[in-house]
């Protein structure tokens, strides 16, 4: 097989992580909301009155995408890079239970 001038033929890296406790794989450098998008997640929280909410601006303005990170609640998952390791949830509200 041939290759074009400038191809990447190699791998790219891979990073693990998880998203309710569930795996979650992406190439390196790929944004939490990348990756949550690749593995089939269209949507990864609800609003109050349970509207999902996923990706929708993509560039850190809207907060449709904020996740909880390694306990941490609220961070936008479009502008965040996906780390190995990391254990990525829902993120909650004020007056939302966390999950048993
Ligand atoms: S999608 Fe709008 S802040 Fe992430």
């Amino acid at each position: 097989m041939s290759t074009l001038p400038g191809e990447n033929t190699e791998a790219a890296a891979q990073v693990q992580a998880s998203f309710c406790g569930e795996p979650l794989t992406a190439e390196a450098g790929s944004s939490v909301a990348a990756a949550l998008l690749a593995s089939g997640q269209p949507a990864w929280r609800t609003t109050r009155d349970g509207k999902p909410r996923g990706l929708f601006c993509g560039i850190g303005v809207c907060f449709d995408c904020v996740v909880e990170i390694d306990g941490e609640s609220g961070q936008r998952a479009c502008m965040i890079p996906l780390q190995e390791g990391m254990q990525i949830r829902p993120s909650r509200g004020p007056g939302q239970e966390a999950d048993a």
